[in-house]
């Protein structure tokens, strides 16, 4: 017997970023978080428990994989299996239709097609606050990609409920995320493993005291689509994170002197008044991100900018959702 289901996910983009652990049991996080979930970037995944097989299996991008990446994924499984009350193997199969290579944030769109996928095919019905929460184990990002459009992540302290929903529809605001590709190699230090040690900085318990202001005034420039305050907030926020990475023990440096020249001609780009701002994540590529009437004139910068590599273009998009189709992402 075999229960299948295939579900697509996009990635999402913090504009108030989720950096540290309170619960690592629990998973979680040491602050809420501010994001926007943006296509055509997707993963597609197809989950197959087979009872035909001895063993779980993973092909991504038509690769067989072994190693941390399957372990990661099985730990994932298990928590699925637990709550059906079945003990099945599992065949899955993810496709990203974005360079997964090229350092761009795979793990949230990965773990919200998987969560819904597997949920799924096992017969579970969740709501979509109970699977942003499930997605979260798998990764912290993934419980933001469950939703569409402008979403925030928030933790009950009373509760512990944790799970992130949308505040504003994909169409709400016609943003456009030109993320400039500066490197395309793997980061040394996962976003996992780096953000344990964010409490070893000093920074880091300022940088957790500020974010409800950082929130309340992030989410309100998106409801009024004041994109000034945006860019202030946006900035801020990421320049915080990598402050405290950098103070962290041992430090983290994740930005590439390109980063750095690239943020420094945004900033120039601001004085000519151009509406642009940047952020970046656990890695060197910056997402720079303009109303989408700019973005023709960003992209074409960008792309003459010394260091930017390739240059991807992401609007808000849609939640996660079930699809029939098993062909290629
Ligand atoms: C810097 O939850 O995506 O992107 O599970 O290692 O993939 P992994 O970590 P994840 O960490 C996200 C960190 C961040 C900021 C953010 O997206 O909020």
């Amino acid at each position: 017997m075999t229960m299948r289901a295939t579900a697509l996910a996009h990635p999402n983009i913090a504009f108030i970023k989720y950096w540290g652990i309170h619960d690592i049991d629990l998973r979680l996080p040491a602050n809420d978080s501010l994001s926007m979930t943006i296509g055509p970037l997707a993963t597609r995944t197809r989950v197959e428990f087979d009872q035909g097989l001895f063993q779980d299996a993973l092909i991504l991008n038509g690769d067989p994989i072994s190693g941390p990446a399957l372990t990661r994924m099985q730990g994932f499984i298990d928590r699925l299996r637990q709550q059906a009350g079945k003990a099945i193997y599992a065949r899955v199969t993810s496709d990203n239709n974005f360079p997964i290579s090229a350092g761009l944030a795979s793990s949230a769109s990965a773990y919200a097609a998987l969560a819904l996928a597997g949920t799924s095919a096992l017969g579970l019905k969740l709501s979509e606050p109970e699977l942003s929460s499930l997605a979260r184990f798998g990764s912290g990002s993934a419980s933001r990609s469950i939703p569409g459009g402008f979403v925030s992540w928030q933790t009950d302290p009373q509760t512990q409920s944790s799970f992130a929903k949308s505040f504003a529809s994909p169409d709400h605001w016609r943003l456009c995320d030109c993320i400039a590709i500066i490197s395309t190699s793997h980061k040394a230090v996962s976003s996992q493993e780096g953000m344990k040690k964010a409490s070893s900085s000093p920074l880091q318990a300022a940088r957790i005291a500020d974010t409800p202001r950082r929130l309340r005034i992030c989410k309100q420039a998106i409801l009024n689509r004041d994109f000034a305050t945006l860019a202030q907030v946006v900035e801020q926020d990421s320049n915080l994170m990598h402050a405290v990475m950098m103070t962290s023990d041992p430090p983290l440096f994740y930005w590439h002197p390109q980063s750095i020249a690239l943020m420094q001609a945004i900033s120039a780009w601001q004085a000519e008044g151009l509406p642009v701002t940047y952020t970046l994540d656990a890695g060197p590529n910056v997402h720079v991100i303009c109303p989408q009437v700019s973005a023709d004139k960003i992209i074409h910068r960008l792309r003459q900018f010394p260091g930017v590599l390739d240059v991807i273009q992401a609007f808000p998009a849609g939640p996660a959702r079930l699809t029939q189709d098993d062909s290629q992402v």
